[in-house]
């Protein structure tokens, strides 16, 4: 059975207890994509407290390094492909679904939304694309075409994932991080909705 977190009193409960999980910078990220979030679930009629619910959940485990999103990985039963291995990042958007699921039952979307939110994928459902956009364009993000990126998102759900995977292919690809293959499946997904 999953739980659903719908009053104010449940959202600042939960709240509190997502926040004891992350490091004393991340909370103000944490807050702006569930703002963001919730922002962009009112203007696409996605579910608003799935995405405050995903949003407020997305980085429970982000703080942990490598050993310790292996030994998650260990315990949850997430197969890592060659690339998640040796990735702390890439590693947080599965461990931290997985232990949503466990600390605080979330729905299925809510789920799908967490372990989608770093590489995007093909094919993405809206919770998905909210969640994976809220949390590139929330308010205390500042990284150059921010503002492009920020416009399209309420303009057009589609092109502004196109437009949002290929700055953080560009990103990850100038920084010289680890660039998961399906993030570029997912921009080629995208790509031909970029300037529908
Ligand atoms: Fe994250
Ligand atoms: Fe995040």
């Amino acid at each position: 059975m999953s739980k659903q977190y719908r009053t104010d009193y449940e959202l600042s409960e939960l709240r509190l207890k997502a926040y004891s999980f992350l490091d004393e910078k991340r909370i103000a990220h944490v807050a702006g994509c569930e703002q963001e979030a919730v922002r962009l679930a009112e203007k696409y009629g996605a579910d608003i407290c799935q995405a405050a619910t995903a949003a407020i959940l997305h980085d429970i485990t982000k703080k942990l390094d490598l050993p310790n999103q292996l030994i998650l990985c260990k315990r949850y039963g997430i197969i890592c492909d060659e690339f998640e291995t040796k990735n702390a990042s890439l590693l947080h958007a599965k461990t931290g679904a997985w232990k949503a699921r466990e600390l605080f039952e979330i729905e299925q979307p809510v789920f799908d939304a967490i372990m989608w939110h770093t590489t995007g994928r093909p094919d993405m459902d809206l919770l998905e694309k909210i969640i994976y956009l809220a949390d590139y364009i929330e308010p205390s993000r500042s990284f150059e075409g921010i503002s492009l990126l920020r416009e399209k998102a309420y303009e057009a759900i589609d092109p502004a994932m196109a437009l949002g995977l290929k700055m953080s292919i560009e990103d990850i690809r100038a920084r010289g991080y680890t660039l998961h293959p399906v993030s570029i499946e997912a921009y080629e997904f995208y790509k031909e909705k970029e300037h529908a």
